[in-house]
């Protein structure tokens, strides 16, 4: 298991005893550190760590809680150490999972080298903070930013959505209810249905943002701490927005996280969806939709397939982000006050969820301008959609609408049986059903006529539509 010689390059901190080490009378089992360590996950909170610890250095130094000199070390010592990430040259040894390292986790792994590198100096740092509150600082500092990134993704797809409805104004297709042909819309519209379910999405994060950017910085390990530190300082110097005030809240609860990765799994939902329209249009049966070259891919034996693999990806992985949210609730609904460090567990799913949603709103928003529509596709189909504008009509000569409903469908049911469309049944075949049809019905008897006609507020109607596309452009300009 242990391999004490063997890719070690520095004895300084390989073996080492843990920082906790003193009150224990052996050290941890390889075996239990390579379990229980979680650096191989939360070394990505490096920088956030580090900003933390800034901050508090700055509190301390302020509050004459440490001295300057050693303050200034300190300092210069973290900057070397984010360099030291930011340049990939982190001690390596400090951050293998082979079961060798000396670390439990990345504030361990930080403050070991910042104590290799100045000595006791660096272990002043530490006052009046637990590993309790630095970690929910460090997701509080994560969350802020990714959540950030997420809310620029989600104005990019939608600028996409709505370039493709401005460029086909016009087009038209079958609106579906049970995937059954239900009535005629303009792509521009369902691709607006897109937008606003996005901008939702938006609001969701930007909602959560303000319970993320509160500093838990201070609560110690649960109780506070007998040091007279500024917490509001911290909180200001982090820009935060104020701190969890109540201390043992402030380090037992991750509920912020839980609806993070909530909303990331709903907006997954949503591309879930997208994607699933934009795979059936791609289909040789609906013949609506292809997808750029770049974002398919062929098939190994059949010659002729383009196969929708991005989008089928992009519905796939709403799964794991499920996944995600399900196992954060279930590591959080049993645990006793306050830290547990069940809590550890926490890391995986949040970054999976928050990476799996980045990586799927970006490659929708570049799939997305590749996508050309069949302007004719739908031109001279089948118009038995047009059923509800037929029932409309008798309702406008004064029939009541369930009369009208029972005759259109006895109606559509002669047309099927007889292989015609409603438009290709004679006027005098109508007026058997009813007399109030004459010359008139030619009018409504085609596909955009059944859109010009909708009247309501938000409809499919060009009018409605237009206004649509010109709020959202207003509204989503940078
Ligand atoms: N790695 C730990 C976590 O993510 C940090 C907090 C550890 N606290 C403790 N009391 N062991 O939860």
């Amino acid at each position: 298991m242990e391999h004490p010689k063997k890719n070690r390059r520095s004895s300084a901190s390989s073996n080492r005893p843990n920082l906790w080490q003193s009150r224990f009378r052996k050290g941890l089992d390889p075996l239990a550190l390579r379990f229980s360590s979680s650096l191989g996950v939360d070394r990505r909170l490096w920088l956030e760590d580090i900003e933390g610890s800034l901050a508090h250095l700055r509190m301390l130094a302020r509050c004459r809680i440490i001295p300057p000199r050693d303050a200034r070390k300190i300092s210069r010592a973290l900057g070397e150490i984010k360099s030291e990430f930011a340049a990939g040259s982190f001690p390596p040894h400090a951050i293998s999972r082979d079961g060798r390292f000396s670390a439990e986790d990345i504030h361990m792994a930080i403050e070991r080298r910042l104590i290799d590198k100045i000595g006791d100096a660096g272990g002043r740092l530490h006052t009046a903070r637990s590993r309790n509150d630095q970690i929910a600082l460090d997701e509080r500092l994560y969350l802020r930013r990714i959540t950030h990134d997420v809310l620029a993704a989600l104005r990019k797809l939608q600028s996409a959505f709505l370039s493709k409805a401005e460029v086909n104004p016009d087009v038209l297709l079958p609106g579906y209810t049970h995937l059954q042909r239900a009535q005629p819309v303009l792509l521009a519209h369902q691709l607006i249905a897109y937008v606003s379910m996005l901008d939702r999405d938006h609001e969701r994060f930007t909602d959560c943002l303000k319970r993320i950017n509160r500093s838990p910085l201070g609560a110690g390990a649960l109780a506070g701490t007998s040091f007279e530190i500024d917490r509001t300082m911290v909180a200001r110097e982090l820009k935060f927005k104020g701190i969890i005030t109540n201390s043992m809240d402030a380090v037992a609860d991750r509920d912020v996280l839980i609806e993070f990765v909530a909303n990331c799994a709903l907006t997954m939902t949503h591309l879930s969806r997208f994607a699933e329209d934009l795979i059936l249009w791609s289909s040789e049966e609906w013949g609506f939709a292809e997808i750029g070259d770049a974002f398919t891919t062929g098939s190994s034996i059949m010659p002729q397939k383009k196969n929708p693999d991005i989008a089928e990806l992009v519905r796939g992985k709403s799964g794991r982000v499920y996944g995600d949210l399900i196992a954060l609730l279930t590591v959080m609904k049993g645990l006793p006050m306050t830290y547990n460090r069940d809590m550890q567990e926490d890391k995986e799913p949040l970054f999976d969820a928050a990476d799996t949603l980045l990586d799927s709103l970006n490659v929708f928003s570049a799939m997305f301008p590749t996508v050309k529509f069949n302007p004719a596709r739908f031109e001279g189909e089948s118009d038995y959609l047009l059923a509800t504008e037929l029932a409309d009509y008798l309702v406008s000569k004064g029939m009541p609408f369930r009369k009208a409903h029972a005759l259109v469908g006895k109606i559509v049911l002669e047309c099927m049986s007889k292989n015609l469309f409603l438009r290709e049944l004679p006027l005098s075949a109508f007026r058997r059903h009813s007399v109030l049809f004459d010359k008139s019905l030619w009018r409504i008897l085609h596909l955009r006529a059944s859109l010009a006609m909708k009247k309501s507020a938000g409809s499919t109607s060009p009018k409605e539509v237009k206004k649509a596309l010109r709020r959202w452009k207003k509204q989503l300009r940078p």
